[in-house]
């Protein structure tokens, strides 16, 4: 009776598990071997439906442990990772991925959200503190933009869609229902997938373009000593093209936009250059590093439109108040129009 039942467990069910010595099932038997059919499909005996527990010459218990440590098996279909039953870090990746990786980053955004409305509240909007002189100069040019905003807009649906899987289900799913949520995410993924491709080209422009604006300097501690003024109306200190805290904002996206990128293609393509594991692994970097590239660059759309008076320009036609380029980027004024600025003077004002 015993070894009718194994026999027949063997020759019909899903897979079979090769322990220490390597054994597979029969040919004719893995013919028959079907994954993940109905129940209707699904061998009976007169005990009822078989279950994949045994494998020939082990028994009952070694079977399941070896089951248990995600030990591979033979199965006759294509994908050959479908002979192992349970994937224990599998299990692992989820829990982070639900638990620690959800909360943790749900307390990121909210808390960069309410520093940002506490900061326009107390400090409200930055103005340029001196007098406007009606003149402009060229900060960045059509090339620049052209792929700040290419970086910036597939950043942006990056963020929304890539929050959507994350969170959705618990925030969105419920207000919309189902059917809106559906087509939804649907397309948020087809956005994700393509759309990253141009994010990943953008940051590699930024770097290019900007990165010599973008060695650190001493200019840069003096910058974040004085917290870069933006706490004390008046305060400038010097800048040549980009400030201490406009470092920040370029590394993070670099580097940020690096990592995004690197654990990002190994997710689109599935096992193309990861095993299960490390793209479990990757899975979990990618989300935690989208978190926190989201948190910093929250900041940095705050403070390049609604937090600063003239800032938005640099962006949007390139051309920057004379007065707001002397307060914010005195050294790169001198570079550029000749002028000498007094540094650290209250209002940026032209030396005499
Ligand atoms: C979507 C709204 C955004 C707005 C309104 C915005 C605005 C701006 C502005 C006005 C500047 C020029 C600052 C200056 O002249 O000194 C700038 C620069 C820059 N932006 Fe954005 N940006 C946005 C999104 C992004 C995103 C999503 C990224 C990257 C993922 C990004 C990366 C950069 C970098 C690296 C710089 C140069 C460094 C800096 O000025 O901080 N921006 N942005």
């Amino acid at each position: 009776m015993e070894g009718h039942r194994m026999k027949s467990a063997a020759a019909a069910l899903l897979l079979g598990i090769g322990l220490a010595g390597g054994l597979a099932l029969p040919a004719a038997a893995q013919s028959s071997v079907r994954i993940g059919g109905p129940a209707a499909e699904q061998p009976v005996d007169r005990d009822g439906p078989m279950v994949p527990t045994q494998i020939p010459g082990q028994s009952r218990g070694d079977s399941w442990h070896a089951i248990r440590l995600g030990e591979q098996g033979t199965v006759s279909i294509p994908n050959k990772q479908a002979g192992v039953l349970i994937q224990s870090e599998g299990e692992a990746w989820r829990a982070v991925r639900n638990g620690p990786l959800s909360q943790y980053g749900s307390w990121v955004l909210g808390g960069i959200l309410a520093l940002l409305a506490l900061f326009f509240l107390v400090r409200g909007r930055i103005r340029i503190d001196g007098e406007k002189t009606g003149r402009t100069i060229q900060r960045f040019n059509a090339f620049e933009r052209g792929v700040h905003w290419m970086t910036a807009g597939s950043f942006v649906v990056l963020a929304i869609s890539g929050l959507n899987v994350l969170y959705g289900r618990h925030t969105l799913l419920p207000l919309i229902g189902p059917e809106p949520f559906a087509a939804l995410t649907h397309y948020g993924k087809l956005a994700h997938n393509f759309l990253g491709f141009a994010f990943i080209l953008g940051v590699a422009l930024i770097f290019v373009m900007w990165v010599h604006h973008n060695i650190p300097s001493r200019h840069d501690l003096t910058w974040f000593l004085k917290a870069g003024g933006l706490f004390a109306k008046g305060v400038h200190p010097p800048a040549h093209k980009f400030n201490g805290g406009q470092k920040v904002i370029f590394w993070s996206t670099v580097v940020g936009g690096a990592a995004l990128g690197f654990t990002g293609v190994q997710l689109i393509f599935p096992f193309s250059f990861a095993t299960l594991e490390e793209m479990q692994l990757y899975q979990l970097a990618h989300a935690a590093i989208a978190v926190i590239m989201i948190a910093i660059i929250l900041a940095h759309i705050y403070i390049g439109s609604v937090g600063m008076e003239g800032a938005f320009d640099a962006m949007g036609d390139g051309q920057v108040e004379l007065q707001w380029a002397r307060e914010h980027h005195s050294l790169w004024v001198e570079e550029v129009t000749g002028e000498k600025v007094r540094h650290g003077n209250h209002h940026g004002t032209p030396a005499e």
